[in-house]
């Protein structure tokens, strides 16, 4: 049994007298700080995944408590086991996340320029803006409301639109068992490896305000603009008639500004039926253009570093922009569902972390007030589209 740890500090400190150490998992920035500030120097048992096995007696814990709020001014940052074997252990389960970071999915040579060429050069930023208009027109896209089902069918009849004239692609809703709004999936079927699957993908949902349902969510950069940008890879990759060896999948994902329901329903449902996921793209704001000197910012952490070096290599063989690295620093968008379950995300984002949009979450989240334009956009469309036809042979 897992506790989390503020009220063990509590439990322990009216029995400090022949207290019984404890196992416990701390994180290693939190417990590099505490160290010093402990009676003898700490040991630590096992390590993985940021964070440590350690044995404390009661009047350790209260202390290492101590100093994560008053000189962290944080919560958590460690948990209580019952037995060392359990402490152990709840590092070694997130075996499936280290697996999803470091481990090679596949081969990442960039040798499909004669497909790629002609169709980045089609990307047009006209019609990611008209998209991103439409979308943004729902009052909002909320999980729980009626618009936020509507604007998914929307997005769903978009996407099927542009594959009408094919029978190796459908488009399909997703149903959640939880809430109203559908997930909306659209899978072109792979001609030589279809059981491999490439995922693009970016959430459906928008929300503003405190409780979030109630006034208007535009939500045009978070998260219009993604899904805008996932819908002009598809266009031109139909009007291209590109046929993948693997099968290839878009997902608009619902819920995901309430906790990345959506994508957590979809990635550990694809666990439990042993799919074999090869690479998923996470397009999640990138409209608005935060930082002067990197167009495109690839988030390092909850993703899979292999890939994520692959996708600078697809920039600068097709896209031709500065890119760079940054951190959300948690899990702050549906390529953590996918790390989570043990697959290979990578998400390739606006801006760095620190410029980012300001006005996300509330009524200001418009076109006008990232430009007007969706020319930032279409760089990740020229990227998406990069990626699939190079991962997708
Ligand atoms: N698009 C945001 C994530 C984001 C915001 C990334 C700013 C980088 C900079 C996403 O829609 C979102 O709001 N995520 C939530 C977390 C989620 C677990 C509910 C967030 O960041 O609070
Ligand atoms: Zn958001």
């Amino acid at each position: 049994m897992k506790k989390a740890l503020g009220l063990l500090a509590l439990t322990f400190s009216a029995a400090t007298m022949a207290a019984p150490s404890q196992w416990l998992t701390v994180d290693n920035e939190v417990l590099s700080k505490i160290r010093p500030k402990l009676n003898k120097s700490v040991q630590i048992g096992f390590s993985s995944q940021g964070a440590s096995v350690v044995n404390l007696t009661a009047a350790e814990i209260e202390q290492l408590s101590h100093v994560i709020h008053e000189d962290l001014h944080r919560c958590g940052g460690f948990v209580q086991h019952d037995s060392e074997e359990e402490a152990v252990n709840a590092l070694t389960s997130q075996g499936e996340m280290y697996f999803a970071k470091r481990a090679i999915f596949a081969d990442y040579t960039i040798d499909q320029g004669q497909l790629v060429r002609p169709m980045v050069s089609q990307v047009q930023e006209k019609s990611i803006r008209d998209m991103i208009i439409k979308l943004s027109t729902f009052k909002t896209r909320y999980y729980k409301s009626q618009t936020g089902v509507e604007s998914s069918q929307f997005i769903r009849d978009t996407w099927a639109a542009l594959a009408k004239n094919r029978n190796d692609v459908k488009v399909e809703l997703y149903q959640h068992k939880n809430w109203p709004q559908p997930s909306i999936i659209m899978t072109i079927v792979g001609s030589e490896r279809p059981d491999e699957i490439v995922i693009v993908g970016g959430h459906a949902d928008s929300i503003a305000g405190f409780f979030g349902g109630g006034g208007s969510a535009p939500g045009a950069d978070d998260n219009a603009s993604g899904i805008s940008t996932i819908t002009e890879a598809i266009k031109v990759m139909m009007a291209n008639n590109y046929k993948p060896k693997r099968t290839v999948q878009f997902i608009g994902y619902a819920a995901e500004e309430v906790g990345l329901l959506g994508s957590k329903d979809i990635a550990s449902a694809y666990k439990q039926g042993g799919k074999q996921v090869v690479g998923v793209m996470q397009l999640d704001m990138t409209l608005f253009k935060g930082t002067v000197d990197k167009d495109i910012v690839l988030m390092a952490d909850y993703t899979n570093a292999a890939q994520n070096e692959f996708l600078g290599r697809i920039v600068d063989e097709y896209v031709k922009v500065p890119w760079g690295y940054s951190r959300c620093g948690y899990g702050c968008s549906d390529h953590a569902s996918w790390t989570a379950n043990g697959f290979p995300a990578s998400m390739p984002f606006e801006s760095a972390m620190n410029d980012g949009n300001k006005n996300i979450h509330t009524v200001r989240d418009t076109l006008e007030s990232s430009g007007g334009d969706a020319k930032h956009a279409a760089k990740f469309a020229k990227l998406a589209t990069a990626f699939v036809v190079e991962l997708a042979k």
